[in-house]
């Protein structure tokens, strides 16, 4: 089965064919990160114009690079949430419409089932059951992942999610949109120990996670040390090192309980944060000490790309399952609410 994938849940446009038989065959993404970066974050309005300009276009070239005709697909798959409304709708239209035009089936995607499942694209992917942890700009979950569908959260952000957290910590410090990626790099020349930031609710039990109070944190620290509201650069590296350590190593204990509590031996991370070096780094030690086996994405399939959503897709087709006529985006939708598989 071939599936062509079609994600605009937030700021990227991503198309990719993933196929059954022979894998991903092609994938286009158009990042629109430049021109929601004078605003300082995502305009939401914006985002959905650039999906309806881009679309058209990133669907063309995937066809043209897996050297395929409209005819050899089989079926579509969008993304139908969580995101922001305008944008879904763009991806769930033309998903729907071109499966309409085309007489195949179409399938509504959940946004993070993409992420969670991404790490299957790869040469050496988990087998289930596994336990997940979904660390991205609007989640930060951890998942007992059975099969496709059979989600038992374990434990979820009560406040920021983890990049959320990192985003507005590199804001805070007068990074540049989007700051994350960012933050993490000046990491890389900070001083540790300089500034230790607490550990959001490791000492109760439980896989939940906090990470507003964190920021304050980092606020209090930058008022403490800033002349005239400015910081050096070397402070600034500083405290996004503190920062880092401290997300890092709080996300490495919740994760270390989740494999204990469910017995798991395998170790997934997906979402944008999971292309953080020192959070692999220091999961794979966690991993090693549970005597488990980390996997994760390729570093382009860690944020929002089509390819997840065309697997994702594909897993649920192959098994009988696919969506009504209905375009129906949903900028909320918890992975609680997703079942296995069903034939309509
Ligand atoms: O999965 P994603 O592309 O979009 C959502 O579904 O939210 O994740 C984007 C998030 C942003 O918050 C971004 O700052 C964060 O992932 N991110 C990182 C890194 N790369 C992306 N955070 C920390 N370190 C990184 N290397
Ligand atoms: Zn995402």
């Amino acid at each position: 089965m071939r599936v062509l994938g079609i994600e605009t849940s937030c700021d990227e446009t991503g198309v990719a064919i993933y196929s059954s038989k022979d894998g991903l065959l092609a994938h286009e993404l158009y990042s629109q990160i430049k021109m929601h970066a004078e605003f300082g974050g995502v305009v939401p309005e914006l985002a959905s114009r650039d999906h309806i300009r881009k679309l058209p276009g990133l669907i063309k070239q995937c066809f043209k690079s897996a050297g395929l005709e409209w005819g050899d697909i089989d079926a579509l798959a969008y993304t139908a949430g969580p995101g922001l409304i305008g944008a879904l709708m763009v991806g769930a239209t033309v998903g729907r419409s071109l499966a309409m035009a085309w007489d195949i089936p179409a399938i509504a995607v959940h946004h993070m089932e993409g992420h969670l499942l991404a790490p299957m694209l790869e040469d050496e992917p988990p087998e289930f059951p596994f336990v997940a942890l979904l660390v991205s700009g609007g989640h930060t979950q951890l998942i007992d992942v059975q099969s496709v569908g059979e989600y038992n959260l374990l434990g979820e952000t009560l406040d920021d999610a983890a990049g959320e957290a990192f985003d507005k910590t590199a804001k805070m410090m007068g990074l540049p949109y989007p700051g994350g990626p960012l933050l993490s790099q000046i990491a890389n020349n900070g001083v540790a120990g300089r500034f230790v930031f607490p550990r959001p609710m490791v000492d109760r039990p439980g896989m939940e996670f906090s990470f507003s109070g964190l920021k304050t944190a980092v606020r209090n620290a930058i008022a403490k040390i800033a002349v005239d509201g400015v910081v050096s650069e070397q402070d600034q590296a500083d405290i996004a090192f503190g920062f880092q350590e401290a997300v890092v190593e709080t996300l490495a204990i919740k994760c270390r309980r989740a494999l204990k509590h469910t017995g798991h031996k395998q170790l997934v991370i997906a979402g944008g944060v999971s292309a953080n070096t020192q959070l692999r780094i220091r999961l794979a030690e966690v991993a090693k000490k549970e005597c488990a086996k980390l996997f994760y994405p390729r570093s382009e399939f860690c944020t929002d790309n089509g390819a997840m959503i065309a697997y994702a897709g594909c897993q649920r087709l192959l098994q009988g399952e696919q969506s009504s006529l209905e375009v129906n985006p949903k900028p909320r939708w918890p992975i609680s609410d997703l079942h296995k598989p069903e034939s309509c």
